[in-house]
């Protein structure tokens, strides 16, 4: 693959059978909108442009694929009609132009690869990726000649008999060469069974003006088409095992891969251990030499080489873990730096803060960060101590190596190196606690 690539991406569809408000390509696998996987893939193969068509009435669609342009198709006419919506963006292409479907996310950048080298290795008008279903119903039929050119698509209604036994069918990917795409386009009518403007009669527009076309086999795992929530969840399941094998073919060690979930961007550095039952949302990079002990939750966060976290950690958008930290079980970070060997090791809540280097954060602290208005900032210094069970109350800054003693609510700023405590003063009544029981066993009769 040498000439110059663009690709229009198809996601007009609302897909109906997903009973949903979304559009069909909004909805997520591997933490990511279907739509994304196909645009990412585009990006992967060094696509110079990618287009995408949408539906009427589809905003958070157009934002979602920003900055890549967008193509309204008004009516839904068929494939051929939808791919014509970017007309205006296909105009002076040169090259390959490919055509993928956005509720198509499997397809990997080296299948595409195969298809756009075969069609430019003969200068073919058309490529076609097709693939060997059980049950070919439904799908458009490959049919080629002797020499293995393919001759024509086609579809499911228009089959005659001996068509309907073919088993070599359109994945719907297909390659066009850019330069005489549009008219071939234009040349397609809809007089067909459902009197639609069907893109695989490209193939016969082409065999027309004495062009060839090829056809490519891929593997039928690649061609799932979500049309339902059930095949959202399969897809889901095939993503999820190529990012796992993914992240320990990069050294990670993953000790039960089929209960950590990962997301589409998630990395992981080497000889990093994730214990049974994780889950990385969206944005998570993962230094080297990290634990993630079980039942740990993560996302848009930055985790530090060397560093301990869980079992049973949340770390939330803007957490960032230093080298050689702990985050231990029950605590929830948010928006807050944890710089290198600071330890939050038992339930706590960190949001809108910064745990200075070495600082020791003791059981059950929480940042009070919310007024019910506003996020304030909390402080702390490097080497600090916080003792259990401590409310820090934002806005609030606690200097290098300072100590606050156990149960505190600390309001304001406290100097590097000193001591703070909030206390009620203790008072202690001797033999109370046996004259009580006493009492009360008279008046009740238990023993
Ligand atoms: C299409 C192919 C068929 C192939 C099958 C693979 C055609 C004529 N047929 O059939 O050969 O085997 O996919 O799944 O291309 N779309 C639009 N606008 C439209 C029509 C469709 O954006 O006007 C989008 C759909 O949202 C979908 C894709 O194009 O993502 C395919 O359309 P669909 O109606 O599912 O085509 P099939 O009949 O399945
Ligand atoms: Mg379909």
């Amino acid at each position: 693959m040498s000439l110059e690539l663009s690709v229009v991406v198809l996601a007009a569809g609302m897909g109906t059978r997903m009973k949903s408000a979304l559009p069909k390509v909004m909805h997520k696998v591997a933490g990511k909108p279907m739509v994304g996987h196909v645009i990412d893939t585009a990006a992967h193969m060094k696509a110079a442009k990618t287009m995408v068509v949408v539906g009427p009435d589809m905003p958070d669609l157009i934002k979602t694929v920003a900055p890549h342009p967008t193509f309204e198709q008004t009516d839904r006419l068929g494939t051929a009609h939808a791919v014509l919506a970017a007309k205006d963006g296909l105009k002076g292409l040169t090259g390959n132009v490919l055509v993928l479907y956005a509720d198509s996310p499997l397809f990997t950048a080296e299948t595409l690869a195969r298809l756009v080298a075969a069609r430019e290795e003969n200068d073919h008008a058309v490529a076609v990726l097709g693939f060997r279903p059980k049950d070919p119903t439904g799908y458009g039929r490959l049919v080629t000649d002797q020499n293995g050119n393919l001759t024509a698509i086609v579809e499911d209604k228009e089959c005659n008999d001996a068509q309907r036994q073919i088993n070599f069918c359109n994945s719907g990917v297909m390659c066009f060469k850019a330069e005489d795409m549009i008219t071939t386009l234009e040349a397609i009518d809809n007089a067909n069974a459902k009197g639609e403007y069907y893109l695989t009669d490209a193939v016969e527009v082409a065999q027309k003006n004495s062009q060839s076309c090829v056809a490519v086999e891929v593997d039928e795992a690649e061609t799932l088409g979500v049309n339902s929530r059930t095949q959202l969840a399969v897809a889901e399941a095939i993503l999820q095992n190529r990012l796992r094998e993914a992240a320990m073919s990069e050294g990670a060690t993953l000790v039960d891969p089929a209960s950590v979930f990962l997301s589409a961007d998630t990395k992981l550095g080497r000889d990093v251990i994730v214990e049974p039952n994780v889950v990385f949302g969206p944005g998570v990079t993962v230094g080297d030499n990290v634990v993630i002990k079980a039942f740990s939750h993560l996302e848009s966060c930055v985790v530090g080489n060397g560093a301990d976290i869980g079992p049973y950690a949340r770390l939330r958008p803007g957490a960032e873990i230093g080298a050689g930290a702990r985050v231990g079980n029950f605590v929830e970070i948010k928006k807050a730096v944890v710089e290198d060997g600071a330890k939050v090791n038992h339930l706590s809540y960190i949001g809108d803060a910064r745990v200075g280097a070495k600082a020791n954060i003791g059981a059950g602290t929480i940042t009070c960060n919310y007024d019910g208005f506003r996020k304030q900032h909390t402080d702390i210094g490097a080497g600090a101590f916080i003792g259990s069970n401590s409310s820090l109350v934002a806005p609030v800054e606690i200097g290098d190596g300072a100590i606050v003693g156990a149960g505190s609510t600390i309001t304001g700023k406290v100097e590097a190196d000193a001591l703070t405590l909030t206390r009620a003063e203790r008072i202690e009544k001797k033999g109370w606690a046996a004259k009580f029981r006493e009492k009360m066993r008279q008046l009740t009769g238990k023993k």
